[in-house]
């Protein structure tokens, strides 16, 4: 039999929805337009196509938007003076600096991301927004994890009392993931490069995560039948080949349902990024929405 597959555009056009909604009460019930800074240093090809990406999904919602864009050779003190000037912006209520920064940059990136203002901070990676997370407080989420669960929720997929195993445990997705589906009741486990016999493991999720950044990591021995198996990968393994952390092919063949790549989660990362947004801007105005 064959997955269910979970197609991001479906979810993702539902979130932006009430987002549409929200963003119309701001505007002409409290004269407020949610504006969003978004940070590029460099000239990395990936990052311009996703902050191209961001940058038209604003604007298509009626997000004001801003790119800054910086020499590849920019000192930290220019950036961080730059980041001092946004958390002063009034127009902007989401500030964020496109990953991974140059090398010469790279040792500062805690500084960098921690002067961000916790109230503007939309990718969720401020230590105050992190800790809130881990305390169950969902203030700014991380945009990939907090897009998975949201999938989740919209496919009508129990999340309380399930064994889920998350593969990868970095801070962007692997540990906030694991929060997210803590305080949804998940029994949770966190797998990694150093864990052993990880298919005995992976055999166990009722919800499996991949977010490994390997190619066809994930192969359908690894997989309980019925699984529900969600693939935060994006990998590029030929100049317009893109596939996820899992073999989609194989695991489809088993799983109960899956995320594709491209086309499943990473489109639910931008729409929380809009989501993030707006509630910045109702943060910093005290004004309360409804999504
Ligand atoms: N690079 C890859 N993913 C992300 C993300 O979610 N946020 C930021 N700032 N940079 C990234």
């Amino acid at each position: 039999m064959s997955a269910t597959v979970l197609e991001g555009k479906f979810y993702a056009a539902q979130i932006k929805e009430g987002i549409k909604k929200d963003i119309s009460v701001l505007k002409n019930k409290h004269g407020i337009t949610p504006g969003l800074a978004v940070i590029i240093v460099g000239e990395n090809p990936a990052s311009k196509v996703y902050v191209a990406s961001k940058h038209r999904s604003c604007e298509e919602i009626g997000i004001y938007s801003e790119v800054i864009e910086l020499p590849a050779d920019v000192s930290k003190e220019i950036l961080l003076a730059k980041i001092a000037q946004l958390n002063n912006n009034d127009q902007i209520h989401g500030i964020l600096v496109q990953l991974p920064l140059p090398d010469h940059i790279k040792e500062n990136e805690a500084e960098i991301l921690n002067s961000i203002d916790p109230n503007k901070d939309v990718d969720g990676f401020h230590p105050v927004n992190v800790g809130k997370l881990s305390i169950g407080e969902e203030h700014l989420v991380p945009c990939t994890p907090y897009g998975c669960v949201k999938m989740l929720e919209l496919a009508g997929i129990d999340i309380e009392g399930k064994n889920a195993v998350i593969i990868g445990r970095s801070n962007i997705v692997g540990k906030p993931m694991f929060n997210l589906l803590l305080s949804r009741n998940a029994t949770v486990t966190v797998c990694h490069s150093r864990s052993k016999d990880l298919a005995s493991i992976t055999k166990q999720a009722d919800i499996l995560i991949a977010a490994v950044g390997k190619p066809h990591f994930v192969t359908s021995d690894m997989v309980k039948p019925g699984a529900v198996v969600i693939d935060v990968g994006i990998n590029r393994i030929a100049e317009k080949k893109l596939v996820g952390d899992v073999d989609f092919e194989q695991v489809k063949q088993v799983a109960g349902a899956i995320t594709p790549v491209p086309g499943g989660v990473g489109l639910l990362t931008i729409a929380m990024l809009l989501h993030n947004t707006v509630k910045a801007a109702c943060l910093i105005h005290n004004v309360t929405i409804t999504n």
